[in-house]
This record gives C-alpha cells, structure tokens and sequence, in this order.
C-alpha cells in the first residue's frame, strides 16, 4: 500500500447511550489506492454513515486511526482539519446541498471560497470545466430548482471535485434517482474519480451500483469484509 491512498487500521467507534455503549464500528481496516473505488454496502444502522463521517474526519474514532495521503488527519487542529478537509475531501451525499439561491456554477465554486491559493478566475475555469465533464456546460446558469435531480447530483458531483480532492466521499449518491439515472450517476463520479486520481468509496444498497466499483465490501457486525469477498464467506 502506498502512502497516497487512503489507509484505515482497527477503526471502533461506539456512541453512549442510557444502557451499554452502541458498539457501530468493531475494528475497521481496509485501504484503497489512488484511483480506485471501493463500494460498501451494508443493512441500515450497520454504520456506514458512521464510517464514511470518520473516514472524512466529520467525526473522531473511538480507537484506530485513519491516513489519508500518508497523513494523520485527526492530529490536526480544528481550523486546521477545517482546511484540510475542505481542500482534500470531497463530498456527495443523498440529497445534494446545493444552496437554492445560487446558480450551478456558484454552486461548484462554494469549496474553492476558502481556498485562498487559487485564484477566482481560475477557479471559474475549473468549475465551468467540471460543469462541462458533468454534462451541464449549457446549464451553468441555472438555479437548482430549474435542474432535474439527476442534473442536480451531477452539479453536486462537480463541486465534490472543484479542489481535486484526493478522497471522495460518497453516501447514497443515487438514492434519490430512478434507476437508469443512478447507474449514470455512478459511471460519472467512478470515471471522474479515476481520471483525477481521487480514491473513491461510496455507500450504496445498490448491487449494480457497487458492482461498478473497482472492489465490494460489505459491513456486517461492525466489521468489514475482506474487499470481493461476500459476508460469511
Ligand atoms: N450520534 C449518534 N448517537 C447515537 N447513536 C447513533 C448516532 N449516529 C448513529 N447512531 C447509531 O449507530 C448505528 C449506525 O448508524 P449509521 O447511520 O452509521 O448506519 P447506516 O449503515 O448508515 O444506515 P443507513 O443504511 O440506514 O443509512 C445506528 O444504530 C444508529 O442508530
Ligand atoms: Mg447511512
């Protein structure tokens, strides 16, 4: 395993509650090359979200440790883990975010705000290319509720990418869409993802959608199956 991927060691994450601790994540390793994509699926409440959060360093392990690039984000400083995240993680959730009183394309350029290296017209560049990658070149003008949803998860897919981020993240991307939609949706962000060299996982109860990713895991008890593996096996 190289140093650029993501790395993932004996991950535990439990949450109090009023009795015994929730024990979610039970000791998580895996890691994934730059490029590449690894689908994890899993039944509702196994943690998934729960992973994919800590792996994104929205939310501290209980114990193990996460490297991203060959660094260790949680040592960071919050403002200092703002600013990584921001410039190193990018995000695509079940429901898009995007804010309704922006356009596509201010909508794409939100992340590179405070980005202070870039400058703002290069940032447009980026942006509007990104729009054109998604298949929105004509649309960058549009308001969120002028977009379809597939239009808008192809808009939210854009601003996941505008920094080049080394990990990308994503959570249910497609289930909001009707079928034929979330498969090109998730051709989208795989290619994208592969072109720019950005490891991707995505969380998904789709079968078709996972098989289209380079590796298939699945969450089972709290701990994850070896990547091609099925559970049990
Ligand atoms: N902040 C929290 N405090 C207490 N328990 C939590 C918290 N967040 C999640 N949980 C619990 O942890 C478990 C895992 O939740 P998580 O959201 O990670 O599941 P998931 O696999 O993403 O499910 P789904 O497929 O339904 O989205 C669930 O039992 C949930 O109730
Ligand atoms: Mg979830």
């Amino acid at each position: 395993m190289s140093a650029a991927g993501l790395l993932v060691r004996d991950l535990t994450r439990e949450y109090a509650t009023r009795g015994e601790p929730l024990r979610v994540l039970r000791g998580v390793s895996f890691s994934v090359e730059p490029g590449r994509s690894l689908a994890i699926m899993g039944p509702s409440g196994c943690g998934k979200s729960t992973l994919l959060h800590i792996v994104g360093t929205l939310a501290a392990p209980t114990s193990g440790s996460v490297r991203i690039a060959g660094g260790d984000p949680f040592v960071l400083a919050e403002s200092d883990l703002a600013r990584f995240r921001n410039a190193t993680i990018g995000f695509v959730f079940q429901e898009h975010y995007l804010l309704p009183q922006c356009t596509a394309l201010e909508n794409v350029l939100i992340p590179t705000l405070a980005q202070r290296a870039s400058s703002a017209h290069d940032a447009e560049v980026r942006a509007r290319a990104l729009l054109a990658r998604v298949g929105l070149a004509e649309r960058a003008d549009h308001f969120p509720a002028e977009l379809s949803g597939g239009e808008r998860q192809r808009v939210a897919i854009a601003r996941a990418l505008i920094n080049a981020p080394t990990l990308l993240l994503a959570d249910e991307p497609t289930g909001n869409l009707d079928e034929e939609f979330a498969s090109e949706i998730a051709a989208l962000l795989i290619g994208a993802a592969r072109d720019a060299g950005a490891v991707l996982l995505i969380v998904t109860h789709s079968r078709a959608l996972a098989a289209l990713c380079d590796a298939v895991c699945e969450l089972r008890r709290g701990r994850l199956t070896e990547p091609g593996q099925r559970a049990g096996a």
